[in-house]
């Protein structure tokens, strides 16, 4: 993956356009550009730390990295902006479009999925997967999971939940290895949690592997600034296989209507 400046300044309008942006809109330009500190962390070229020196990192930042991107403005400098209102009936298209924007990760691995022929069950997986990390990114699989599992087919949910724990093991035979990114974010010397090892151990001999590990193969990071990204090609399979609530999603009192609401609303004080 590569960003190359002049690649940064083509999106923002030219050298003219920058040149009239005040220091804000910039810093508000390069976050909408890297939009998340996982992206900037990608960028790196450092040798990787080891465990404890991500940990003396914590005391440096104003904020915990499993926080969720919605409550935190991440670049130096920048501010949390005012969001759009969300319709009285919110659609997954509505949170797309106005809590997970810019969503490229998800759209681009869906993207991927469907050009390497997946099943559509793991489409909509792979389209899904790491949005929970608008509300957090801790275990943001197993919260991706809760938040989609009465809207979704099982498979497609259990693809998602376990995405997180596989994606610290490598399977030769699906060409997945591990991620640099992971021995960036957790350090070279990182041990996966417990649970996430039991999850390991009981899906090596689950009929349904293949789920979660189609969702880490086609888990795709990269930025391509002239990538067009859109929720379009994915309209019929989310219209065949995602459950849309009436009442709209976090007005249908299901287990999990109160996630969607803090997405929808998550500048409310308590
Ligand atoms: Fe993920
Ligand atoms: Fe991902």
């Amino acid at each position: 993956m590569e960003i190359k400046r002049e690649n940064l300044i083509a999106t923002l309008g030219g050298e003219e356009s920058v040149a009239r942006m005040d220091s804000e809109a910039k810093a508000d330009a390069l976050e909408d550009f890297l939009s998340t500190e996982l992206d900037k962390i990608l960028l790196s070229k450092d040798p990787f730390p080891t465990v404890a020196e991500v940990e003396q990192k914590i005391p440096t930042r104003h904020y915990r990295m499993g926080v969720g991107n919605l409550f935190v403005a991440q670049a130096p400098g920048a501010k949390v902006k005012i969001l759009p209102p969300m319709p009285d009936k919110p659609t997954l298209y509505d949170f797309f479009e106005k809590r997970f924007a810019p969503a490229n990760h998800v759209l681009q691995s869906a993207a991927l999925a469907m050009k390497n022929g997946m099943p559509e069950e793991i489409i909509l997986a792979c389209l899904l997967h790491d949005t929970a990390q608008a509300l957090l990114k801790a275990d943001h699989g197993y919260w991706a999971a809760q938040m989609y599992t009465p809207y979704v087919p099982e498979k497609t949910a259990f693809a998602i939940k376990y995405h997180q724990a596989l994606r610290f093991f490598a399977d030769p035979a699906y060409g997945y290895e591990y991620p640099d990114l992971y021995r960036r974010l957790f350090g070279e010397d990182y041990v996966p949690l417990p649970h996430i090892r039991a999850d390991y151990e009981m899906l090596k001999n689950h009929p349904w592997y293949e789920a979660p590990r189609l969702v880490t193969v086609n888990d795709y990071y990269s930025f391509d600034p002239k990538a067009k990204v859109s929720i379009d090609p994915f309209r019929e399979i989310i219209g065949r296989h995602f459950k849309q609530p009436k009442e709209g999603l976090g007005n249908d009192n299901s287990p999990v209507a109160h996630m969607w609401r803090t997405i929808a609303r998550p500048d409310m004080a308590l």
